[in-house]
């Protein structure tokens, strides 16, 4: 009898185990969430009925149930080192002319390609397949035992899987971090509780880690990526970096998904510039690239300068934050009147580039982080995305200015203020009137998503309605050459450019033109939306709000957004206007029905395409009638993958899913 229960027992621990490994290592959860809760469920009830056969490895046994005093020190057998940095791409050929000198022979190098995550690292101990020990990496010689709270990390085996090449004992290192998702949402949380919030996933992880009561890490969405096992070539027959990871996945570790094999620097370089582009996609943060020497006896013959390897080094991105001293605070008047308080900073590089803006985005957050003219902020500037002041650093004891007020004029035409009930933001109540709402409505009217006019940025617009060549959108199809000539700055090739590029975006689709006219609340896909469902723009422009809210894209507060925007004359008279000087566009039935050839596929693309940007990709493929999703799943058609394709790849090929190359794609859409 007690052999059955034990034999019970095991078997769920191994079922759990299996599903672990399919979930966190391989990305594809076998089974759903609560068939897998239900098996955890048999298997407290066993454990607890039979509390001697309790082991410490059991996946029940993860948060252990008493804080302890203080953290014992944990020293590392084989010390953990930092590494040299490389900030470009001179310093990066610079490295591999150093290692080339350094063999004293030139042959092509291969290096591993991996993300510089940014988190804490952590070194693993597994005794016979059990981890026995989890510990910081301290000064490198000596770090923290902190096995109780790595335990409660639930992407990291209490036990190894099955492998013939383990190893009696193994030290694994890897990044423990805090994906971003994970991060917002426990500062949701926080700032909802009127609790402390943290500045970056990166000290959340470590706040987390350094918790003497693991039940409190257990609450925390701590992940982890490995990167390499100790002494490997020793234990094991693994002769480079990439098999040995390869292998800490088949022991079940997870390992970063965009880790890539490349040739020499520059395929470091392309693995570089892609994932630079992409990392704001990426639920980690992560600081740049590692490249490693992918042979080991290579390594071996390189060795290690002071406490850094000679065979690898991280690239590191541009800082995306920088300290620097708030000016003045003004408030800039948008497109829709809304009034964003912007601080003007004294100039700084920050993500790539010099910043002297960044935006405080309303009120609320101004008087959340109590930013004042004068104070020293942290601001950021994450890819694309507006700078932003993430809070003030302050010396104790220093004089401040006053707190900022919000205006009760608008800064630009003088009208009064307004601030709707419950809504963060305030608003300028002149309309129209207000000459930064008509510049508002004019950038955008021309933006590369609306009517695309090339050449017409938001300083010539400026310039145009400043000296009252424009006051309108329609204006623009009424300009006069020579007036546009005589402009600063301007000359008459330029003008001549600008009137063509007007000329050429009269040619138009509808969902644009949709989109270019500003409806509050009216972006890209709810244009596309009401493109699709009226059939032209006077059926569009009489529907109704019940009909309005029959489309899908379309809630309550847009259909009372576009009713009230199609029931002002004022419009109607714009509307009229742009259709008159000549703006046209295909009707709808003559694209969608002759070719719908790709019509109930699903593509999705991966890499970087050489041809064709991904946007471009994506609307043809859309064109054709097929649908491109983000994710990989079984039910996609085929994935696309261009250089540097990384873990949708291995996702494709470890589902069966069909992959075409950028010239398959090219033959698609010309079929
Ligand atoms: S390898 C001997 N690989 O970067 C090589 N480190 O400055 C030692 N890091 O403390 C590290 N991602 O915390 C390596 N893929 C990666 C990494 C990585 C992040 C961190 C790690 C280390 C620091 C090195």
């Amino acid at each position: 009898m007690a052999i059955s229960v034990q034999n019970k027992i095991k078997k769920l621990r191994d079922e759990i185990q299996q599903h672990n490994y399919s979930y966190y290592v391989l990305d594809e959860p076998a089974i759903p969430d609560a068939e897998y809760d239900k098996l955890m469920r048999s298997l407290q009830k066993l454990e607890d009925a039979n509390p001697k056969l309790i082991t410490a490895d059991s996946p029940t046994q993860r948060v252990g149930a008493v804080p302890l005093d203080t953290f014992l020190p944990a020293k590392h057998e084989v010390p953990m080192l930092s590494l040299g940095n490389v900030f470009s791409a001179e310093e990066l050929e610079a490295f591999e002319i150093r290692i080339k000198d350094r063999l004293k022979r030139d042959i092509n190098i291969d290096y591993t390609a991996e993300p510089k995550l940014d988190g804490l690292a952590v070194s693993l101990i597994y005794e016979k397949g059990v981890l026995v020990r989890g510990a910081t990496r301290g000064d490198g010689l000596t770090g923290e035992d902190i096995t109780e709270n790595i335990r409660t990390i639930k992407s990291i085996p209490l036990r190894l899987r099955k492998n013939k090449k383990l190893p009696d004992r193994l030290e694994v290192r890897g990044e423990v971090f805090m994906p971003k998702k994970g991060f917002e949402k426990m500062n949701a949380i926080a700032r909802k509780k009127g609790e402390k919030t943290f500045v970056n996933p990166r000290n959340a992880a470590a706040g987390s880690l350094r918790q003497l009561d693991p039940r409190n890490t257990a609450k925390r969405p701590l992940d982890i990526y490995f990167y390499s096992a100790t002494n490997i070539e020793k234990l094991t027959k693994i002769t480079s970096q990439y098999e040995s990871l390869q292998f800490l996945k088949e022991l079940g570790l997870k390992v970063c998904p965009e880790v890539a094999l490349v040739p020499g620097y520059r395929g470091c370089l392309s693995f570089y510039e892609d994932i630079l582009k992409r990392r704001d996609k990426l639920d980690y943060e992560i600081d740049g690239v590692v490249y490693k020497v992918n042979d080991l006896v290579l390594q071996k013959e390189l060795g290690f300068v002071s406490r850094a390897p000679r065979w690898a080094v991280a690239h590191k991105f541009p800082a995306q934050e920088a300290v620097t001293k708030v000016n003045r605070i003004e408030f800039q008047v948008g497109r829709t009147g809304a009034l964003t308080p912007v601080a003007k900073l004294d100039p700084v590089f920050v993500g790539g580039v010099t910043v002297s803006n960044a935006t405080l985005h309303n009120m609320d957050e101004v008087q959340r982080k109590d930013v004042r003219e004068g104070d020293k902020v942290i601001i950021r500037r994450a890819g694309d995305v507006i700078p932003e002041v993430v809070k003030t650093v302050l010396k104790p004891g220093k004089q401040r200015n006053k707190s900022v007020r919000a205006p009760v004029k608008c800064p630009v035409c003088d009208s009064e203020v307004v601030r709707i009930d419950d809504e963060a933001i305030i608003r300028c109540s002149a309309g129209l009137f207000c000459p930064a709402q008509r510049k508002g409505a004019i950038k955008h009217f021309s933006s590369r998503t609306a009517m695309d006019i090339e050449g017409l940025g938001d300083k010539l617009v400026d310039q145009l309605v400043d000296e009252e060549l424009i006051s309108s959108v329609q204006d623009l199809f009424n300009l006069d050459k020579e007036k546009i000539t005589a402009l600063e700055r301007m000359g008459e090739k330029s003008a001549t450019n600008l009137l063509n590029a007007i000329e050429k975006s009269k040619n138009t689709t509808f969902p644009r033109f949709i989109y270019s006219l500003g409806i509050r609340e009216v972006g890209e896909a709810t244009a596309t939306a009401l493109a699709d469902h009226f059939s032209d723009l006077n059926a569009l422009l009489n529907a109704t709000n019940e009909e309005l809210q029959e489309i899908n894209d379309v809630g309550p507060v847009v259909a009372e957004n576009i009713t009230a925007f199609i029931d002002q004359a004022h419009n109607r008279e714009v509307i009229d206007e742009l259709i008159n000087v000549g703006i046209v566009w295909k009707k709808k039935a003559s694209v969608n029905k002759e070719n719908n050839s790709l019509a109930g596929n699903t593509y999705v693309l991966t890499g970087s395409l050489e041809k064709l940007s991904r946007p471009k990709a994506t609307e043809q493929l859309k064109q054709l009638g097929a649908k491109v999703t983000s994710s990989v799943s079984k039910k996609t058609t085929a994935v696309i993958a261009g250089a540097n394709a990384g873990s949708k790849l291995n996702k494709a090929e470890a589902l069966g899913v069909k992959i075409l190359s950028e010239k398959d794609l090219l033959k698609l859409l010309k079929s």
